[in-house]
C-alpha cells in the first residue's frame, strides 16, 4: 500500500463486450485508445477481426518475447502503410527500414546514442534546460502557458543542438522547428485506421500535403550536414559522430539525422508534458520531487554525476512512461502463417503489442491505473520481464532510450527546482492517440515560481 492519497489520472472509459462496427470505427478514428474493452486489460490475448483484417494483441510476457525477440525475423517488418506515410521525410531511416538496410544502419545509430555517450551529451542538455529556465524566469509569476507547446519547443531545441552541434544557427533551428511542427501536425491528422492498413488510401492522399515541409526540412538538414562534413562544426554532434561509419553517405546521414529528430521529438515532449500534468494533480509527488531536488542539487544545475542521486525524479519519468507510453501501440504484419505461444497466426494478420494495455494490465501491475512513482524507486521490486516496454524490447529497442530518459530528467530537475506548473480549471489533459499519445492538442497550465 502507498502512504499517499489514491490518484487515478485521466483515461478513456472502458466498455464491456463488443461494440457495433460503426461505433468501433468512429472511436478508432478519434483515438485508438478508446476501442479497448475492459477484457483487453485482463485477458492474455485479444483475437479479433475488423473489416476482414485479423488482429492479435498479445499481452503476456512469453508472447511479447516471441514477437520482439525469439521470432523477430518473422515480425521485423513495420506496417507498409506506416512506412508509406513517413517515407517521403525519413527515406530509409532506421525507424522505418528493415532487412539489410536496418542491419547496416543500426550499429552507427545505436553507437551515437549509446549509454556510454550520455556523460558527453549532458552539458548540452543542461545548457538547453538552463536557457529555458531563464526564459521562464523572465515571465511574470502566474503566466498562462501551453505546457505541450513549451515541451515541443524545448525538445526540438535540445535535439537540434545534439544532432547538428554548433552547425545549427538560431535561424536554422527556428526554420527546422517550424517545418517539423507543421509536418508532425499534418501527419498527426492521418487516420490511424488507414495507417494500420484497415483501409488503404488515406495516408498517401494526406501525405501530399506535407511535401512543402519535407522539402524545407531536407534543404536545411542537407545544408547543416554540408557544414559538418566540411569540418566547420565542433566534433560533438551526433551527425559528426555517425559520419565516419561505413556506408554513411550524405543521403544516409540525412535520413538518420531526420529519423533521430522524428523519433525523439514528440516522444520526449509528450513524456515531459504528461509529467508536469501528473505532478500538478498529485501534490504529494510534487513535494517529494522538490524535496529530492533541493537536497541533492541545492540550487546547482544538474550534472551527469547527479543523475543516480535523483531516483524520485527518474521514478516520476518512468511512471509517466508507464501510464502514458508515447508510442502506445507497436504493430507488425505476419508475413506468413505462424504460431505465437501456441496460437495460430495466419499470414497477413496484424500482430500488436500495446504498451498502453500491457502497462495497465491487471495481471502485471497492482492498481494499474493509479499514479504511483514509488513503483520505480530502487527499493521496489523491478517490473516482471516483458511487462514494461515504453521503449519496445529486443534488437529493435529504441536506440534513444538513455538519451530520452536522461534529457527528461535534466529538464524536470532544472525547471522543477524553481518552478511548478498548475492546472487550469476545466482544461484537464486527456490522452489522445494520433501519431503519438498526446495530452490533447494543447495543455494550458499556469507557470508559478516555487
Ligand atoms: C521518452 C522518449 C522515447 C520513447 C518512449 C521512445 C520509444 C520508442 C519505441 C517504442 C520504439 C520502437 C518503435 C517500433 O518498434 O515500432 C522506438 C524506436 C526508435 N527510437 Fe525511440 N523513443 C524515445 C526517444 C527517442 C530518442 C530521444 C531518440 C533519438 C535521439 C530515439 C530514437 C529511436 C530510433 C532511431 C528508433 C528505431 C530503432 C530501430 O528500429 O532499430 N527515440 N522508440
Amino acid at each position: 500500500m502507498s502512504d499517499h492519497p489514491v490518484y487515478e489520472p485521466p483515461r478513456p472509459a472502458r466498455h464491456v463486450g463488443r461494440l457495433p462496427l460503426t461505433e468501433l470505427l468512429a472511436r478508432a478514428r478519434r483515438s485508438l485508445l478508446e476501442v479497448w474493452n475492459e477484457g483487453a486489460f485482463r485477458n492474455e490475448v485479444v483475437n479479433t477481426k475488423v473489416l476482414h483484417q485479423r488482429i492479435f494483441v498479445f499481452n503476456m510476457p512469453a508472447a511479447i518475447e516471441a514477437v520482439f525477440v525469439t521470432q523477430l525475423a518473422g515480425f521485423e517488418r513495420k506496417l507498409p502503410q506506416l512506412r508509406h506515410t513517413l517515407e517521403p521525410l525519413l527515406g530509409d531511416g532506421l525507424l522505418i527500414s528493415d532487412g539489410p538496410v536496418w542491419k547496416a544502419r543500426r550499429p552507427p545509430v545505436q553507437a551515437v546514442t549509446h549509454a556510454s555517450r550520455m556523460a558527453g551529451l549532458t552539458p548540452e542538455m543542461t545548457r538547453t534546460a538552463v536557457e529555458w529556465r531563464a526564459d521562464w524566469s523572465a515571465r511574470p509569476d502566474g503566466t498562462p502557458i501551453d505546457a505541450l507547446e513549451e515541451m515541443d519547443r524545448f525538445t526540438a531545441g535540445l535535439l537540434g543542438r545534439t544532432i547538428f552541434g554548433s552547425a545549427l544557427t538560431s535561424e536554422a533551428a527556428a526554420e527546422l522547428s517550424a517545418a517539423f511542427a507543421l509536418y508532425e501536425a499534418r501527419v498527426g491528422r492521418t487516420d490511424l485506421i488507414s495507417m494500420l492498413g484497415l483501409t488503404d488510401f488515406l495516408p498517401r492522399i494526406r501525405g501530399f500535403g506535407s511535401r512543402g515541409e519535407v522539402r524545407r526540412i531536407h534543404g536545411v538538414v542537407d545544408r547543416l550536414i554540408g557544414v559538418i562534413l566540411d569540418g566547420k562544426a565542433g566534433e560533438t554532434s551526433l551527425v559528426a559522430a555517425m559520419a565516419g561509419a561505413p556506408g554513411m553517405t550524405r543521403g544516409a546521414l540525412r535520413n538518420e539525422a531526420v529519423s533521430l529528430f522524428v523519433a525523439g521529438h514528440q516522444t520526449m515532449a509528450n513524456t515531459l508534458a504528461w509529467a508536469w500534468f501528473l505532478l500538478s494533480e498529485a501534490p504529494w509527488a510534487e513535494a517529494a520531487l522538490h524535496a529530492e531536488l533541493d537536497a541533492v542539487l541545492g540550487g546547482r544545475d544538474p550534472a551527469f554525476e547527479d543523475l543516480p542521486e535523483l531516483p524520485y525524479t527518474r521514478a516520476v519519468i518512468e511512471e509517466t512512461l508507464r501510464l502514458y507510453p508515447p508510442l502506445p501501440l507497436l504493430a507488425r504484419r505476419a508475413p506468413e502463417d505462424t504460431e505465437v505461444t501456441g496460437i495460430d497466426v495466419p499470414q497477413g494478420s496484424i500482430v500488436m503489442v500495446s504498451p498502453w494495455i500491457v502497462h495497465r494490465h491487471e495481471r502485471h501491475w497492482e492498481a494499474p491505473d493509479e499514479f504511483r512513482p514509488e513503483r520505480f524507486l530502487p527499493d521496489a521490486p523491478p517490473p516482471a520481464p516483458y511487462t514494461y516496454l515504453p521503449f519496445s524490447l529486443g534488437p529493435r529497442i529504441c536506440t534513444g532510450q538513455h538519451f530520452g530518459l536522461q534529457a527528461a530528467m535534466i529538464c524536470l530537475a532544472t525547471l522543477g527546482a524553481r518552478f511548478r506548473l498548475r492546472g487550469v480549471a476545466g482544461q484537464r489533459a486527456f490522452p489522445t492517440y494520433r501519431l503519438t499519445l498526446r495530452p490533447g492538442e494543447s495543455l494550458p497550465m499556469i507557470l508559478e515560481r516555487r
